[in-house]
């Protein structure tokens, strides 16, 4: 594929996938590299800039993350950003050390003064609040660099040599906590690198759709879809690609929300493919009958899940290619770069071991979420599709407390449907990141009409994150959790209390189990 291409050289830093998405959002093509990929390879990318990351090291410690000397002589403009500066800073010459004095350390944020002759921060407000988090200090700055921001602690918040097209922040301009730290990225790539923003999501669904079809040729490509966004979008994609010689095995575990397994169905007859709906609801419930206990619905529903599927394949008969919707996140984090393993990702059921392929294709491997979901956008699946949020693998089992049943499926599906209809019609969905209710396992008295009832109390929960890792809880406005409750309580039978969930992720965590 033809694009520019940044490299975002990866020193281990917590920060370093934002970073790459700031510049995606910029329009520039970049791949997170880990410092230890050889300088050959590094340069065969032909990268227009390189931006060194920041890193839990100190750059005077013995076996500290570095690279090579030589890159310096390529001319591609580099940014570093705090361990990245510092290395720049030291690698040229410059001297760095532990701060002596508590107040030249500085985390969090910082009024910070910019010289915005800099090219970095051209056409930026001349004060503004960056976010830093360093305990060294660039004690001598290489020669040739120019002071370019201070903040009261530090005289060198940011240097640079503009003839070479080096620039070293120590501050983290990726991060929201930073004013204007997007535009600052922007600057760099446009003002230093002469990017020419050639990464679109349009042009990215041209060649690899051209890309797949070169690849696959006559071939048979298998991708189990869940329906969830990037599966979807994977499919869509495929099916784009190569139409009739795509098999997708939908297994709908009978755990989707209201209309789900149909909108998906629904969302695919545009395109000639092989679509297979396997409803295979009855199956699951009676392995989930007198199971409540968390962890041993999901493996339950993970198991059932992989033999569905390995059952449907062998009907497919020998594919040539078996598909899946990873995207970059899960290429970064599952150790690719050199920060902490989070978790290990992956795809509901995970890859089936009997099911004859000769090799994996995963189309969105280089793709963010949100490219993914504008992707989608590009290839025409519907709004609902491609805005979907998270949805846990096992679905609605993780949503009811205590054993599943179709009748508390049913009683979820109802409420839930309610509150996240409530929350679209306000507008106030765009707002959160997850949304949904969950049956908890206790009955309570009630009385509607003239009559006692003894039902169900159903829990609203709404979050916001950026990451998932942590979440607020989300200030709904009261007047909408009143039209939810009246709704939910008059026509859901066998409910009649409605709970909010107010606890923060830690220490709970979004889902209920
Ligand atoms: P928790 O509940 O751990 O959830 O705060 C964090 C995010 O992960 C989703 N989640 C899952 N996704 N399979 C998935 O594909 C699972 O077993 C699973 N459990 C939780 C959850 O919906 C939230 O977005």
């Amino acid at each position: 594929m033809s694009h520019q291409t940044v490299i975002v050289l990866d020193f281990g830093g917590q920060y370093n996938q934002l970073i790459a998405r700031r510049v995606r959002e910029c329009g520039v093509y970049c791949e997170v590299k880990p410092y230890t990929t050889p300088l050959a390879e590094l340069r065969a990318m032909e990268p227009i800039g390189i931006i060194f990351t920041g890193g839990p090291g100190s750059v005077y410690e013995d076996g500290s993350p570095t690279v090579d000397r030589s890159i310096f002589t390529w001319g591609v403009p580099i940014l570093g950003i705090c361990y990245g500066c510092q290395l720049m800073a030291h690698l040229l010459g410059g001297r760095v050390t532990a701060a002596q004095r508590d107040s030249a350390r500085e985390y969090g944020k910082t009024e910070t003064h910019f010289d915005t002759r800099c090219r970095l921060f051209r056409g930026l407000p001349e004060t503004g609040t960056t976010w830093m988090s360093h305990g060294d200090y660039m004690e001598q700055v290489p020669e040739g660099f120019a002071l370019a921001a201070r903040s009261a602690a530090c005289p060198n918040v940011a240097v640079a040599d503009e003839a070479r097209g080096f620039y070293g922040v120590q501050f983290h301009p990726e991060v929201n906590h930073t004013r204007h730290g997007t535009d600052m990225i922007r600057n760099f790539l446009y003002e230093a690198c002469h990017a020419a923003g050639d990464w679109t999501m349009e042009d990215y669904k041209r060649t690899a759709v051209a890309a797949l079809r070169d690849k696959i040729g006559g071939g048979r490509v298998l991708l189990a879809l869940s329906g969830g966004v990037d599966s979807s979008v994977a499919a869509a994609l495929l099916a784009e690609a190569v139409g009739e010689q795509l098999t997708c095995v939908f297994v709908d575990h009978g755990l989707m929300r209201k209309n789900e397994g149909d909108e998906v169905e629904a969302a695919f007859s545009k395109w000639a493919l092989n679509f297979v709906r396997v409803n295979a609801g009855a199956r699951f419930l009676t392995k989930l009958a007198g199971v409540t206990e968390p962890e041993r619905k999901r493996k339950i529903i993970g198991e059932e899940f992989v033999r569905v599927f390995e059952e449907e394949a062998k009907k497919v008969g020998a594919v040539d290619y078996l598909a899946q919707g990873t995207i970059y996140p899960d290429v970064i984090e599952s150790g690719a770069g050199d920060a902490a393993v989070i978790k290990s990702h992956h795809n509901v059921g995970g890859l089936p071991d009997c099911v004859e392929f000769k090799e994996i294709v995963e189309p969105l491997r280089l793709l963010f979420k949100d490219e993914v979901r504008q992707l989608g956008r590009e290839l025409g699946l519907p709004e609902y599709l491609v805005m979907r949020q998270p949805f846990p693998g096992p679905g609605l089992a993780i949503r009811i407390i205590g054993e599943v049943t179709k009748e508390k499926l049913d009683m979820l599906r109802e409420a839930d449907a309610i509150f996240r209809e409530e929350l679209a019609k306000a507008g106030e969905d765009k707002h959160l990141s997850q949304f949904f209710a969950a049956l908890t396992n206790i009955r309570s008295v009630g009385v509607m009409g003239d009559g006692r009832t003894y039902d169900y109390a159903v829990a609203l929960r709404a979050v916001t994150t950026d990451d998932f890792m942590t979440a607020d809880w989300a200030r709904i406005p009261y007047d909408l959790l009143d039209r939810v409750s009246t709704r939910v309580v008059n026509e859901v039978r066998g409910i009649n209390r409605v709970l909010l969930d107010i606890t923060s992720k830690p220490p709970a965590t979004i889902e209920w189990e």
